[in-house]
C-alpha cells in the first residue's frame, strides 16, 4: 500500500418556520382512508416513502420560492397521495367502480378533498392549469418528484456520467435550495482540524500488516494516550481478567495482536471526533470499522482486513465538514432529513456534493492511501468504482443501517458482487458483533 506521507515534508500548518408536515401525515390516514389502503395491501413501502420525501421537498422548494403557508400545505398533501390510482381520486368514476363491484359508498364525503384532487389532476394532465398559483403548485410536485425518482434511478445510470448531472428537475430543485457552493465545502474542508504528522505515522506503522506486538508496544509507549486505551480495553468488563493489567507490554499479549492494532488505529483517529455533535457519528463509524473488516475477512477478493477497518473508521470523515456548515445550511439540512429525506441526497441538492466526495478530499489533505481516498469517494455510489474497498464500505453501511442514502436492490447486487461478498454471508455479518472496542465509543 502506498502511504502518500511517507515522503512528504512537514506542512501543517430560511425556511418554512415549522412544516405542517407531520400534521399533514397525522391527517393522512383520514383524508386518504380508502387510498393508503390500496398502496399498503400491496405491500408497498418503497412507494409510500417516496411520497414522503416528495412531500418533504416540496415543502422546502414551496417555500423557497415564496408560496404562501395554504398553497405550501396543499402541496404537501398532494405529494403524499401523488401515487394514488388515478381511479380513486375522480370521485365518479370511484363510485361506478364500486358500484360494479357490487360494493356500496359509504357516506358522502369525498374521498380526496377537491383542492387536493385539483392538483393531482392537473398534474396529471386531466384539467388545465386554473391559475397561474396552481401552475407553481404543481411545477413544484413535479419537481420534486422528478428530482426524487433521479436518485431512485441513478443505481441504473451510466457510471461514466458521474459529475455531469443534466437532469432539468436536479437542476431547478438545486437553483432554489442550494446553499453553499463547491468551492465553499472545499474552504470549510480547509477549516477541519489537522491530521497530526506523529497520528499518521502511527496509521502507517500500526496498519501495516507485518506490524507485530512490538511495533504495536513501541508505538503506544511513545504516546501515553494510546497506552491509557490499550490497558484500559485489556481491563474493560469485555476482557474481564483476573488480576488489572497495568502494562502495555501485558495489554498487548492479553488482548492479542489483532486488536491493539485496532485499538490503537481507533485511539488515533478518535481525536477527529471529539466534538459532543460527533460522538454519534464516531459511534457509527467503529460499527462500520469493525463491519468492513468481518467482510473483509468474508469477501473471496484479496483485501487487508486491518485496511479494511482503517477505512471504516473514516468512511464519513466528510460528515465533519458538513457539521460545521453555516446554519443556513444546517437549518435545511435539519429541515429536510427529519423529513426522510436521505442525507446524501440532501447534501448534493444542498452544496452539490455529498460527503464521500468531501470525505475523499479530505482525506487527501490529510495523505492517506489512495485506494482509501478512493473507496471513501464511492462509498455511496459503488458501482462508480472497480475498487472493492468501496464496496466493502457500502455494504458496511448497510449492514449497520446507517441509512445515509436511498435503499437500493441493484446497488445492493453491484456492490456484493464488486467486494466479494455472497448475500448469505451478508446476512451472517448482520448478526455479528463484537465488544472489544466498547471502551473506545462516546456514551450514547
Ligand atoms: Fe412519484
Ligand atoms: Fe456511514
Ligand atoms: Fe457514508
Amino acid at each position: 500500500m502506498a502511504w502518500a506521507w511517507e515522503e512528504e515534508e512537514e506542512t501543517e500548518g430560511d425556511g418554512p418556520a415549522s412544516s405542517s408536515l407531520s400534521r399533514t401525515l397525522a391527517d393522512e390516514s383520514s383524508m386518504t382512508t380508502g387510498a393508503a389502503e390500496p398502496m399498503e395491501g400491496r405491500g408497498d413501502e418503497a412507494i409510500r416513502a417516496h411520497c414522503l420525501r416528495v412531500a418533504t421537498w416540496s415543502s422546502e422548494l414551496a417555500s423557497a420560492i415564496g408560496l404562501s403557508e395554504s398553497d405550501r400545505n396543499l402541496v404537501e398533501q398532494a405529494a403524499i397521495v401523488h401515487h394514488v390510482p388515478q381511479i380513486l381520486v375522480d370521485d365518479q368514476a370511484r363510485r361506478r367502480l364500486l358500484a360494479e363491484m357490487h360494493l356500496e359508498a359509504k357516506g358522502e364525503e369525498p374521498f380526496i378533498s377537491e383542492p387536493v384532487r385539483a392538483v393531482l389532476e392537473t398534474l396529471w394532465g386531466r384539467r388545465p392549469i386554473a391559475d397561474p398559483a396552481m401552475g407553481k403548485i404543481v411545477a413544484v410536485l413535479e419537481i420534486s418528484d422528478d428530482f426524487d425518482q433521479y436518485f431512485e434511478s441513478e443505481p441504473l445510470l451510466d457510471p461514466g456520467a458521474e459529475d455531469q448531472c443534466t437532469n432539468s428537475s436536479v437542476e431547478a430543485m438545486m437553483t432554489y435550495l442550494q446553499v453553499t457552493s463547491r468551492a465553499d465545502v472545499s474552504r470549510v474542508i480547509d477549516r477541519l482540524p489537522v491530521f497530526p504528522r506523529a497520528a499518521r505515522e502511527v496509521v502507517r506503522q500500526v496498519a501495516n500488516a507485518d506490524a507485530g506486538p512490538r511495533e504495536m508496544e513501541a508505538v503506544a509507549s511513545l504516546d501515553p494516550v494510546l497506552a491509557g486505551r490499550l490497558i484500559q480495553t485489556a481491563n474493560s468488563a469485555y476482557y474481564s481478567p483476573r488480576q488489572p493489567i497495568g502494562t502495555v507490554f501485558h495489554a498487548v499479549s492479553y488482548i492479542g495482536t489483532e486488536t491493539a492494532r485496532r485499538v490503537l488505529l481507533a485511539a488515533v483517529i478518535r481525536g477527529n471526533f471529539s466534538s459532543p455533535q460527533a460522538h454519534r457519528l464516531w459511534n457509527h463509524s467503529l460499527d462500520v470499522a469493525q463491519t468492513a473488516e468481518l467482510l473483509a475477512i468474508q469477501s473471496s477478493v484479496t483485501m487487508d482486513p486491518s485496511h479494511a477497518f482503517l477505512a471504516g473508521l473514516i468512511h464519513d470523515i466528510g460528515r465533519l465538514a458538513f457539521a460545521i456548515m453555516p446554519p443556513a445550511f444546517q437549518q435545511r439540512f435539519q429541515r429536510l432529513t427529519d423529513g426522510s429525506c436521505p442525507p446524501v441526497e440532501v447534501e448534493m441538492c444542498l452544496s452539490g456534493r455529498c460527503h464521500g466526495e468531501v470525505g475523499a478530499e479530505t482525506l487527501a489533505q490529510w495523505k492517506f492511501p489512495a485506494d482509501i481516498i478512493q473507496a471513501v469517494r464511492w462509498h455511496h455510489r459503488p458501482e462508480c468504482s472497480s475498487l472493492p474497498l468501496a464496496s466493502l464500505l457500502y455494504l458496511a453501511e448497510f449492514v449497520t443501517e446507517s441509512q445515509e442514502d436511498l435503499p437500493s436492490f441493484v446497488r445492493l447486487n453491484t456492490a456484493t458482487r464488486l467486494a466479494g461478498i455472497s448475500m448469505d454471508a451478508l446476512a451472517e455479518i448482520r448478526q455479528n458483533s463484537t465488544g472489544s472496542l466498547e471502551s473506545l465509543r462516546f456514551a450514547a
